[in-house]
């Protein structure tokens, strides 16, 4: 298990203002930040970031809305990280997300959920290194 995984806050809650209360919410749960900043992909970008969905209905939406505004990349740290990121998320369906996660306090729609988590170790680190390079990550 790796202490690292990659994380966005996407632009529905970048939009919404709510970049600061996720910060406060990651430090809390115990996270470290080794990487972190403001972007505005390209359609182009956020095709190849989700290109493992390239063929599913919703492609075109999902990398649509990705392009749409600022999102903050996020590197996290902490132990079992990928696990404990996506415990911290929820369900990627907000109506299926329990109290206290993210997703169930800021996120509006399966499509709009606030916030992103890699799925596996082997994912971050491949998440990590589209968005960060090296001497970007402390
Ligand atoms: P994320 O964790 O960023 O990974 C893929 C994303 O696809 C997922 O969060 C959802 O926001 C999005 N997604 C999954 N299912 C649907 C759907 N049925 N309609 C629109 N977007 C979806």
């Amino acid at each position: 298990m790796s202490n690292l995984t990659f994380g966005i806050i996407k632009p529905d809650a970048v939009a919404k203002g709510h970049t600061g209360k996720i910060i406060d919410k990651i430090l809390a749960s115990g996270f470290q930040i080794r990487g972190m900043k403001l972007i505005h992909q390209s359609k182009k970008q956020s095709e190849g970031f989700y290109a493992v969905h390239a063929e599913r209905p919703f492609f075109g939406e999902l990398t649509e809305f990705m392009s749409s505004g600022a999102c903050v990349v996020l590197a996290l740290e902490k132990e079992n990280a990928v696990k404990a990121w996506r415990d911290l998320m929820g369900a990627t369906n907000p109506a299926e997300a329990d109290e206290g996660t993210l997703r169930k306090e800021f996120a509006s729609s399966i499509g709009e959920n606030a916030v992103h988590g890699s799925d596996s170790d082997e994912n971050a680190a491949i998440e990590i290194s589209y968005f960060f390079s090296k001497l970007e990550l402390v």
